[in-house]
């Protein structure tokens, strides 16, 4: 069968800069697949292609202007946001991603990004010194928590001469990645899968507690892929500063007991459990109401056992498909196995932590899965492409036991 975006209605986002001419290409390419393609340039990229050359290649008038009465009344800034079932932004500058990350609505493309639920996928393009700098740099991991999908760049020659990161992804490639989501769109439609997510907290006294090194950046990586798949997503959180996941309901909680009770009242409800927090295996056994004052002799702190919340979801007789995750320093995969056997799961994800640019506090990671009688070692990638990749696996797992 073909591969089609037949009866697809796409908003593509122009921005100023030199890679704006192949956003013509894409605007041509969307349109052959059957897709209904409304273009929004910005101002600036009306330097670099006309907006009749849009108009011509999408079959509509080209909207740039938020205060132009006329195309206003003919279909208003949120019309188009309502029309929009996928949003596409290419090239995006790194004025853009700076606008979408802090959520301004200063023109008409970043309003219509503010006012639209549909999921966005950004190809950005920049000079590689600017999309180096740590602003660029947090802007779009901002954005990629959000569940933004991120195509490209490219390293190689720059219009500006220089040398490195920053070309926009081919129109051909940002059109596979499309129908790649429209595959994928619907894959955990009706599913309800319930996530855990961050570290715990356990207090010591109102000023000091005892946590650990979890960003949470991989549950909520999880949670954004399976909202964007179709599932009902619950996502349960420690304490972590990160934003909800678009069309993810989130309950945070702070210490293990509190996971504990939150996952135990909330995963009935599920098909999935996927256990990626990091909780903590003891608490102290008196946490002290005042703070603990200091003084000249040894402090010994007394800690006791916290429950096992994904062994305990295991052991329940009406249980979901239930999955861990294993962090190590040494022995990945004999620890992982181990884990897998005592805590009766269905799949876990062994990670290998201690290496540098992977696992705790980073955007890429490296996963195998392991489950009873096989494994796969997924190849590294970024938290947000590996778990679209476990997703993908317990859909198939789902679909097997006729779930
Ligand atoms: N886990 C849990 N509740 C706990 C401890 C762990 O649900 N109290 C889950 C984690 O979310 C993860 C899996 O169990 O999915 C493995 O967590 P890990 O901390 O590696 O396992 P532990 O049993 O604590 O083993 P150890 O700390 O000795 O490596």
């Amino acid at each position: 069968m073909t591969e089609t975006l037949k009866g697809s209605r796409i908003l593509l986002g122009v921005c100023g800069g030199i890679a704006a001419y192949k956003a013509c290409e894409l605007t041509r390419g969307l349109r052959e697949l059957g897709a209904e393609v409304q273009v929004l340039m910005t101002v600036a990229a009306q330097q670099f292609v006309t907006p009749m050359t849009f108009q011509a290649l999408s079959g509509r008038p080209v909207r740039s202007d938020l205060w132009d009465p006329l195309a206003e009344a003919a279909m208003g800034h949120i019309e188009l946001a309502r029309f929009a079932e996928h949003m596409v932004i290419a090239p995006a500058s790194a004025d853009c991603l700076a606008r979408l990350a802090h959520g301004l609505a200063s023109d008409l493309l970043s309003t219509v990004c503010l006012a639209s639920a549909a999921p966005l996928s950004i190809a950005p393009a920049m000079n590689q010194q600017m999309w180096r700098h740590p602003a660029t740099k947090a802007n779009l991991a901002q954005l990629l928590q959000r569940g933004v999908r991120c195509i490209g760049p490219e390293t190689g020659a720059q219009a500006c001469g220089d040398h490195g990161p920053g070309r926009m992804a081919e129109p051909s490639q940002i059109i596979a990645d499309l129908l790649a989501q429209r595959a994928q769109a619907r894959v955990l439609a009706g599913r309800r899968i319930l996530i855990s997510a961050g570290p715990t907290y356990e207090d010591i006294d109102p000023a000091r507690f005892i946590g650990n090194r979890s960003s949470g950046r991989m549950g909520f990586a999880i949670a954004a892929a399976a909202a964007a798949m179709g599932a009902e997503t619950t996502l349960i959180a420690g304490p972590v500063a990160l934003a909800t996941p678009a069309g993810a309901r989130r309950i945070d909680v702070r210490s293990a007991a509190e996971m504990h009770a939150a996952v135990l009242s909330e995963v009935g409800a599920n098909e999935v459990f996927i256990a990626a927090a990091a909780v903590a295996d003891y608490r102290p056994s008196t946490p002290q109401s005042r703070k603990i004052k200091r003084t000249a002799q040894a402090l010994e702190l007394s800690l006791i056992p916290n429950p096992d919340i994904v062994a305990a979801v295991a052991a329940l007789p009406n249980r979901p498909l239930v999955v861990g995750f294993a962090a190590e320093t040494e022995d990945l995969l004999v620890h992982a196995r181990s884990k897998l056997e005592r805590k009766h799961l269905d799949l876990i994800c062994a990670n290998q932590i201690g290496v540098a640019g992977t696992g705790f506090e980073c955007d890429d990671n490296q996963l195998t899965l392991l489950w009873p009688g096989g494994e796969r070692a997924l190849a590294p990638a970024p938290k947000t492409e590996l778990a679209r990749a476990l997703l993908l696996e317990i859909a198939a797992r789902l679909a097997q036991r006729g779930r």
